[in-house]
């Protein structure tokens, strides 16, 4: 049985508890506030709690490290542990500069480590039905993909709606189109808190040609979870907040008959749903770590996912800074 240590145990951090309690061995729980610990230590009494990051790295029995803790701490956590010879599962985003998590993933490679930060969408079966029409063909030629985010709240005020939300739909973005962009633009604005943006606009042009864009808010009447891609043969919608239809697949695109001489046309067919198993996305998640810890990291495909989204991030981060 694989043994985990995780830190941070905060609102979402007791999710990842409940999913490794079910699915390892959780030997060690370790947050900074006594409160929670005192909270956790009678419903996981088998569990070592400490306050002391350092203390659950000591332990020569434990294999692996969840990081939970706020974003500005994982890099630093994320570093100490795979420095400690632990696997990694690190919460979105695992830095927050491109060259932090180039220097994670070097840290993992050289010490044979499983690093993989939880980009918890791409283990959703919406996403992945997304993913599976867009590289079959289905949707021929992809043209542009976009990305809602919005609602009226949370509103936060230690990072903005591009590194509070962004992340989740640039995760995906840049999953589905498998390329680096090579423009970013971010426009937005800190209605609320002097430099925390609560609405961001970012466009994205990867070197095919593909463009992208995301609209991220918590300031909006819509609250709207919603990826859009555009193919040049079909077009397919994932809207996470459809309890069954999570998936929509437009038999629709623009069509040239060859009388009219380059007079564009389109076209309307079937509207359709598929099938997508309701399978929690944290539990499939949870679980290929555990199989990465199990069976070696591989080509490090994790690890390469989370490093061009903080790139990516991170050039967003300077066009909305202006610089
Ligand atoms: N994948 C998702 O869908 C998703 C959703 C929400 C949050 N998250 C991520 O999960 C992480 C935690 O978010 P949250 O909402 O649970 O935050 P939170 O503020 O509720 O909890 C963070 C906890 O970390 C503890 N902590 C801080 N520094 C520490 C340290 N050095 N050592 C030990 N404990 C420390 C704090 O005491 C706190 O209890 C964030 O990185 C966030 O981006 C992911």
């Amino acid at each position: 049985m694989i043994r985990i240590g995780q830190a941070g145990l905060g609102n979402w951090g007791k999710n990842l508890v409940r999913n490794f309690d079910e699915l390892a061995e959780l030997t060690w729980l370790c947050d900074a506030s006594a409160e929670l610990r005192d909270q956790f230590a009678p419903r996981y009494p088998k569990v070592r709690l400490t306050a002391e990051f350092e203390e659950l790295l000591a332990d020569p029995d434990l294999h692996a490290v969840v990081v939970a803790t706020p974003v500005p701490t994982h890099f630093e956590l994320a570093k100490r542990a795979l420095e400690a010879g632990k696997h990694v599962f690190v919460e979105k985003p695992p830095a927050m500069r491109g060259s932090e998590m180039e220097e994670l993933l070097e840290l993992a490679r050289t010490r044979g480590l499983v690093l993989m930060p939880g980009h918890l969408l791409l283990y959703h079966p919406g996403v992945l039905k997304l993913k599976e029409l867009v590289d079959s063909g289905a949707l021929g030629e992809v043209l542009c993909v976009y990305g809602n985010r919005q609602n009226l709240g949370v509103i936060r005020s230690n990072e903005n709606a591009l590194w509070s939300l962004g992340v989740h739909d640039l995760s995906v973005i840049l999953w589905l189109i498998g390329e680096e962009p090579s423009e970013v633009v971010a426009h937005g604005r800190d209605f609320l808190q002097p430099g925390v943006e609560d609405v961001v606009f970012c466009y994205l042009r990867f070197p095919s040609g593909k463009v992208a864009h995301m609209h991220l808010s918590w300031l909006d009447p819509h609250k709207m979870r919603k990826m859009t891609v555009v193919g040049k043969e079909r077009m397919a919608v994932f809207d996470d907040m459809e309890l069954e239809r999570k998936i929509t697949v437009y038999d629709k695109a623009p069509w040239e008959p060859a009388e009219t001489y380059g007079e564009w046309r389109t076209r309307t067919g079937d509207i359709f749903s598929p099938k997508i198993p309701n399978d929690e996305p944290l539990r499939l998640e949870c679980e290929h770590f555990l199989r990465l810890v199990a069976d070696g990291p591989g080509d490090y495909r994790e690890a390469l996912d989370g490093l061009v989204v903080v790139r990516a991030l991170d050039r967003l981060t300077e066009s909305l800074n202006g610089r």
